[in-house]
Formats: C-alpha cells, sequence, structure tokens
C-alpha cells in the first residue's frame, strides 16, 4: 500500500465526469488499498478516486465506527428523501468549511471490492458522506452547494 497524493480543486481534473470502472483486478485493489491508506492518514471519512487523480465511479468511506470501511464501485442513487443541513469540508479543499443540504436518508447500489451487488442504506452523517463522495464522481463540490458563508481557516 501506497499513500498516494489527494489532488486539490484548483486542478481541473475535479471538475471532470468520472467513468464507469470496467475490471476490476489486481490494480483496482491496489487502488483500492491506496485509497483507503491516504484517507485515513488525513483524517477523512470519505475519498473519491478522482480526488487521487483517477477518473472512476469509485469511492471509499470509513466513519470509523464498528462498521469499518465502504467501498463502493460504479454506485447508482435508487432512492433519496428527506434533509438534513449539516457543515462539510473536503479533503480536496483544505481550510474550508460550509453548511450544505443534504438528503436525510440514500440508498445506494453498488458493486463492492469483489465485484458483487451490495446495496448502501445510508442515513445521518453516512448519508452526507456517501452524498457528498457521489457529487464527486460528477464533478461537483460541496463548494457549489454551500448555503450561507463559506468558512475559511
Ligand atoms: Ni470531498
Amino acid at each position: 500500500m501506497a499513500l498516494r497524493r489527494i489532488v486539490t480543486d484548483e486542478d481541473e481534473i475535479m471538475r471532470k465526469v468520472s467513468r464507469p470502472v470496467k475490471k476490476i483486478d489486481d490494480r483496482l485493489q491496489t487502488l483500492i488499498d491506496d485509497m483507503l491508506e491516504t484517507m485515513k492518514a488525513n483524517n477523512g471519512i470519505g475519498l473519491a478516486a478522482v480526488q487521487v487523480g483517477i477518473l472512476r465511479r469509485l469511492f471509499v468511506m470509513d466513519l470509523q465506527d464498528d462498521h469499518g470501511p465502504y467501498v463502493l464501485i460504479n454506485p447508482r442513487i435508487v432512492e433519496k428523501d428527506g434533509k438534513q443541513v449539516g457543515q462539510e469540508g473536503c479533503l480536496s479543499i483544505p481550510g474550508r468549511w460550509g453548511d450544505v443540504e443534504r438528503p436525510s436518508h440514500v440508498v445506494m447500489e453498488a458493486l463492492d471490492r469483489q465485484g458483487q451487488p451490495c446495496r448502501l442504506e445510508a442515513e445521518g452523517l453516512l448519508a452526507v458522506c456517501a452524498s457528498h463522495e457521489y457529487d464527486h464522481l460528477d464533478g461537483v463540490l460541496f463548494t457549489d452547494k454551500v448555503i450561507g458563508e463559506l468558512i475559511r481557516q
């Protein structure tokens, strides 16, 4: 495993739409391991492949709870409802935070890292994180959706 450099929002790649993952091979497993390690080393709870410069529809999350890490490949949103507003940040947008409205409940269907179909049913912080990471796959950043003031530090 290796740490990868996190791309920041100054790089236009962050605005591109990621392409579906086609092959679940050793190279992809290495990418997933590296993403998990990079996320952890930077105290993040989510990381999309584009954030390490790979334009593929894949993200990882780890809320540091007893569930352990999530890996979603080619996710699709199949259900979302409700609203919640909470403060977000992003490893690609260091030093900035802001309030964003997200669904309070979201369901995604994806492949897991073995290539098996999986379903994520998320509420609370997990729903926020999954929605934020999903946006990265379409080149959307939380700063596009901030309600009120963007906090800079
Ligand atoms: Ni982000």
